[in-house]
């Protein structure tokens, strides 16, 4: 399709309940009209983690009025749409079901194509939405709930170079903080004590960085920070504030080091394909750690590769990217699935080996 397109999307796999209006015009800037993100974090904080059930009913309960907002905000009524995009897996059912559901009512009712999205493809052509980069490039996705390289080389072309084994590297961050007494997100209170911390008291692993390859593990690392703090319970019956900074410290540098050194691995598979513009791009909650960017931006830079890290509100779950998706893949020619459905489970490379780990927010990909 070669005029203006302007799309609706809406995203409700996880704990993020969110609709979103995108326009691109061919050989123009895609504009990002509206985007509404409403967050469940206080209704889960009690519980340590996403409640699926809970989550489920909120986004259910919010779905529309995000959308309505959308609309306002964008300036736009349904019938100036060219299509609906929508997250339609991997995710927690219950909540990729709302979406879905609110989002076929509201393409029926309209009469507009609806394009279902995996979420991690959304994810994956973010840099496209923000910064027009061209294929292919090479995605670290980081967050509470996804770890994995991608080799994007098309609107369909995701190929996993590897991925976490079992946590996420936030989840990870999120599990030391709770270990620590520290508050959630685990990720940016672990972060400011880290920075008055010393990284080299504690010996922590870096897990799977004997064996070749790009996959990765946090869960050792996690417990390898319990056994340091019950020693230190034990031999001084409990512990001081820069014991705990410490901790944070040396937890910060090892998953920043394997990171690091995955990432290199990653970057010369990549490097094979020969790219005219070389480029890593990065999404998810973890890329906000400073630690973790520069060790990033440093292995880019020696391998003459650009970094690109999008904003923030781009790089974590919103429906922006479920609707430039939808946008893309009307463009590449893959339109709507007459057979959407909610999927749990949905990996975007088909032909990669199942990765074992699932993570806090739900079995991802
Ligand atoms: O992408 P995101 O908002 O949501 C999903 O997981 O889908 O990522 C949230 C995760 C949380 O685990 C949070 O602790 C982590 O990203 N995070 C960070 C930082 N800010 C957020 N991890 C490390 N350092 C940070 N500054
Ligand atoms: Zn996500």
């Amino acid at each position: 399709m070669g005029g203006t397109l302007t799309f609706l999307g809406l995203e409700s796999s996880c704990d993020d309940t969110a609709a979103a209006v995108v326009r691109h015009a061919p050989d123009k800037s895609p504009q990002i009209l509206s985007s509404v993100v409403s967050g469940q974090t206080d209704l889960h904080a009690a519980f340590g983690g996403v409640v699926p059930e809970i989550a489920a009913r909120a986004h259910a309960e919010r779905l529309d009025l995000c959308v309505e907002q959308a609309l306002d905000q964008a300036g736009v009524r349904l019938d100036d749409l060219d299509g609906i995009a929508v997250t339609s897996g991997p995710g927690l059912i219950g909540g990729v079901l709302s979406g879905v559901m609110t989002a076929k009512g509201l393409a029926a009712g309209a009469g507009l194509p609806l394009i279902g999205v995996n979420h991690l493809a959304g994810h994956a052509l973010t840099p496209r939405l923000t910064d027009g980069l061209p294929f292919p490039y090479l995605m670290l996705l980081v967050s509470g709930g996804h770890c994995q390289f991608l080799l994007v080389d098309g609107v369909e072309g995701f190929h996993r170079l590897g991925g976490t084994i079992d946590d996420a590297p936030g989840e990870a961050f999120d599990k030391t903080a709770k270990l620590l007494g520290l508050p959630q997100p685990g990720g940016p209170s672990v972060e400011v004590e880290a920075r008055l911390g010393d990284p080299r008291r504690f010996a922590f692993p870096r897990p799977l960085l004997d064996r070749p390859g790009c996959d990765l593990s946090f869960s050792g690392l996690k417990t390898a920070l319990l056994r340091a703090r019950d020693a230190l319970i034990a031999e001084k019956g409990g512990i001081t504030l820069q014991d705990r900074r410490d901790l944070c410290a040396g937890f910060q540098a090892a998953v920043a080091e394997v990171l690091a050194e995955k990432t290199r691995r990653a970057l010369a598979s990549y490097l094979e394909r020969k790219p005219a513009e070389a480029a890593l791009a990065v999404a998810g909650g973890v890329a906000a750690n400073g630690a973790i960017r520069s060790a990033l931006e440093h292995v880019c830079a020696a391998a003459r590769v650009r970094f690109l890290a999008p904003p923030l509100r781009l790089c974590t779950d919103n429906a922006a990217m479920i609707a430039w998706a939808g946008i893309e893949r009307t463009r590449g020619g893959h339109p709507q699935a007459s057979d959407l459905v909610a999927r749990p489970r949905w990996p975007l490379d088909q032909s990669a080996p199942a990765l074992i780990g699932s993570g806090k927010k739900g079995a991802k990909a």
